[in-house]
């Protein structure tokens, strides 16, 4: 199995409750407050950890009390943070407000992801020992011009890149063709491609746009409706969602990517079967608050899937 590098940003997460969300110049109260480890890479990097699997993170946090408990998080649960800057200023963080239904209103601040030092990042990148059959992940909330160079400079190398843009932002014409993997929910999907998507007859249109754009693999996650997967050899494959009872929608995502990215460096699974790890792991997350509180381990994601088939049987 390759190695697994994930260059992406670190936030601690500020998740409120709330009944309803107020409306403009409304003050309300909210139900609870938790601090939780987050940030789209950081969750994927903890998804990929909780598989099993070994990842480096490379990020970035401030030189505050919370950068410090960030990276402790990390060290308590045994992910490497050799290639995590400490640099001046004020830690990533992400004020998550939760509704009763689960669902979620993110505003980050980006603090030291929006500093992550090329010269770090070039240095891992560089680094002799990554090569071909390694595979890198990224996301959009580090600057755009450290997440080109990491895709071409990993494409240059043979190592397979995956990108999940997001929150999205345009994707220039020409980085197309160095992705491998694309991975996606259908609100920048619908940014990157100017295309609607309300149901899955749009969804693989969008899709086919991207293929024809040069990306090799590209998958839609459509929430409650399921995950569309697409590659250049025309295989299409879809993955209805588990139903589940929803309590916080926050890193199903993530959970998601780097569940999938984990399950495909095992050439003995298919496609197929890394997919519906992946919808299983997600599924567990939404029943949890949270966003690295949630994300489940490869036991309990291999529990649940054994459940839904005896459930099935019954
Ligand atoms: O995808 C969820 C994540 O988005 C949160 O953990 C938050 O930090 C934001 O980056």
């Amino acid at each position: 199995m390759g190695k697994l590098l994930v260059v992406g940003s670190i936030n601690m997460d500020i998740v409120k409750k709330v009944r309803r969300y107020p409306l403009p110049g409304e003050t309300i109260k909210s139900l609870d407050l938790t601090y939780c480890p987050g940030g789209k890479g950081a969750n994927q990097a903890m998804a990929i950890h909780l598989s099993g699997c070994e990842v480096y993170m490379v990020g970035a946090v401030g030189q505050d009390p919370i950068g410090k408990q960030l990276l402790s998080h990390f060290d308590h649960l045994g992910v490497n943070t050799n290639n995590i800057d400490v640099i001046e200023g004020t830690s990533g963080m992400a004020f998550i407000t939760v509704n009763e239904r689960g669902e979620n209103h993110i505003v980050i601040s980006e603090g030291a992801n929006a500093n992550l030092s090329k010269e770090n990042v070039e240095l891992v990148i560089r680094n002799s020992s990554w090569g071909e059959g390694d595979t890198v992940l990224l996301q959009n909330e580090i600057p755009w011009t450290v997440t080109k160079f990491v895709i071409e400079q990993a494409s240059c190398k043979g190592i397979q890149v995956v990108f999940n843009p997001a929150p999205a932002l345009k994707i220039p014409e020409n980085a197309f063709s160095l992705i491998d993997t694309l991975i996606l929910n259908e609100t920048e999907a619908q940014y990157i491609t100017g295309m609607k998507i309300s149901d899955h007859a749009e969804a693989l249109k969008a899709i086919q746009s991207l293929i024809n754009r040069g990306v090799k693999e590209v998958i839609i996650t459509l929430g409650e409706n399921g995950a569309l997967y697409l590659n250049q050899d025309q295989d299409e494959i879809f993955q209805p969602a588990f139903s589940v009872k929803v309590v916080d929608t926050t890193a199903a995502g993530d959970t998601f990517i780097g569940t999938f990215i984990a399950a495909r460096g095992n050439s003995y699974l298919s496609t197929d079967h890394c997919l519906r790890f992946a919808s299983a792991a997600a599924a567990l997350t939404v029943t949890r608050q949270g966003a690295q509180s949630s994300i489940p381990t490869i036991a309990e994601v291999e529990t649940f899937l054994s459940d839904q088939v005896e459930s099935r049987l019954r």
